[in-house]
């Protein structure tokens, strides 16, 4: 087999790339490890920045996102056992974020590729890459019991955290890695959400809680949880208490329970992996990132570094250009660390540390009182939430 760009992958970075090179005339195939079903299955965050949801409607896949998301003007922090609402479209000019889910995102791009007729090759094991520091790279891989090669000009690492594309460079790349002592548990129920205008990002004494949504009839939850906890520990009843123990009283009373149809624990993690170019070989979204999810950025990196990927490659084979990719890895860290420093400091904020000593935790407090309190400090965390420019 011969393609322009492998794309090994078929998690949203490498969908979405496959669908930006198709307008554009370019042929591309993924391998993908798993099988379709697997990849959908996973439940992540579901917040979208405006560049994402235009990115979706540059790729041709916007109508579900058009009809299923929810527009977000605000966010609501709620703290001291009080709200304190975010005016984020206000304080932006005008901009929000969208509610919509990851899974759902993924579906809308798998039956747009579906329907297109392009090749994705599930189940794919064994995937292997060669010859990307020469000008003939190629990928091999293990499908029904058969050795595959696929040679194509481009390949595109879009194989998340703990794909085969970081790891084929291995000794030439830098990570910068960050663990933080605590995890989420995530619940998803088909319940109202308590907030259906706001997300809500909640500081307690017994911890960080947040609510989200995918619908007006599915909520999505989380609440901090030590990194030891078994998901067996957690039933229904106990994670309903907690999370309502976590909110101010009106939030708690009008919390609608129900059985959950997911429920999983997640560390969070800072990484970041330098560069994202090896010659012909080039990595995007969680190959080479990882941001802890409060503020809901990974998503939407993986969707930048894909906006990135797919000009360059446009530049390279429809105008012979070479500048889109010699400045790739640069554009997509500069956004990235921006990213990260945003993640890396809600995610202090807004989480109890079980070795804070009694100063951090009041210069915690009274990061948190500031920042409601000065239009500044407000404005920040709004056109970052928002997204900053592409
Ligand atoms: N060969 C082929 N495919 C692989 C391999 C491999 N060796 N290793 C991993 N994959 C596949 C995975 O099965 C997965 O479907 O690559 C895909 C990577 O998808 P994601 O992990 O979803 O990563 P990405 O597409 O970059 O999406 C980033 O995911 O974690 C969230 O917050 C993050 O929302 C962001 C998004
Ligand atoms: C989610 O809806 O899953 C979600 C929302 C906001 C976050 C993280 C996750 O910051």
């Amino acid at each position: 087999m011969k393609t322009q760009v492998a794309i090994i992958g078929a998690g949203p970075s490498g969908l979405l790339l496959g669908q930006l090179l198709h307008k554009s005339g370019i042929d591309n195939i993924i391998l993908e490890r798993q099988s379709g079903d697997y990849v959908l299955g996973r439940i992540r965050a579901g917040i979208l920045e405006q560049v994402t949801v235009d990115l979706l409607h540059e790729a041709g896949v916007g109508a579900g996102v058009d009809a299923g998301g929810t527009v977000h003007h605000s966010i609501e922090l709620v703290f001291g056992g009080a709200r304190h609402p975010i005016d984020v479209h206000g304080l932006t000019g005008g901009k929000v974020v969208t509610a919509y889910g990851q899974t759902e995102l993924t579906r809308d791009l798998m039956q747009a590729r579906a329907a297109q007729g392009l090749t994705t090759v599930y189940e794919a094991s064994d995937v292997a890459l060669h010859d990307f520091d020469g000008s003939r790279p190629r990928v091999t891989y293990q499908k029904d019991g058969q050795t595959h090669t696929l040679e194509c000009e481009f390949i595109a690492g879009c194989d998340g955290f703990h794909g085969v594309s970081r790891a084929s460079v291995k000794d030439k790349v830098t990570e910068y890695e960050k663990v933080y002592p605590f995890g989420w548990l995530g619940v998803l129920a088909d319940v109202p959400p308590v907030s259906p205008h706001a997300i809500v990002y909640g500081n307690s004494e017994r911890g960080f809680s947040l609510c989200s949504m995918r619908s007006l009839t599915r909520s999505r939850y989380y609440v901090q949880c030590p990194l030891t906890d078994k998901v067996e520990q957690w039933s229904d009843a106990r994670f309903w208490d907690e999370l309502r123990a976590r909110l101010d009283p009106e939030l708690a009373e009008r919390v609608v329970t129900g059985p959950s149809i997911e429920k999983s624990i997640a560390p969070l993690r800072s990484f970041v992996a330098e560069p994202m170019r090896f010659g012909r070989l080039f990595l995007a979204g969680d190959a080479a990132h990882i941001v802890p999810p409060t503020g809901a950025k990974g998503l939407n990196l993986a969707a930048s570094d894909v906006k990135y990927l797919s000009s360059a490659f446009i530049e390279h084979f429809n105008e012979r250009s070479a500048a889109g990719i010699d400045t790739y890895s640069a554009r997509c860290l500069r956004r990235i660390w921006r990213a990260e420093r945003f993640s890396w400091w809600l995610t202090t904020l807004m989480h109890r540390f079980p070795d804070a000593e009694s100063f951090g935790q009041k210069v915690q407090e009274a990061e948190l009182d500031y920042l409601v309190n000065s239009r500044a400090m407000s404005t920040a965390l709004s056109e970052n939430y928002v997204g900053l420019p592409l």
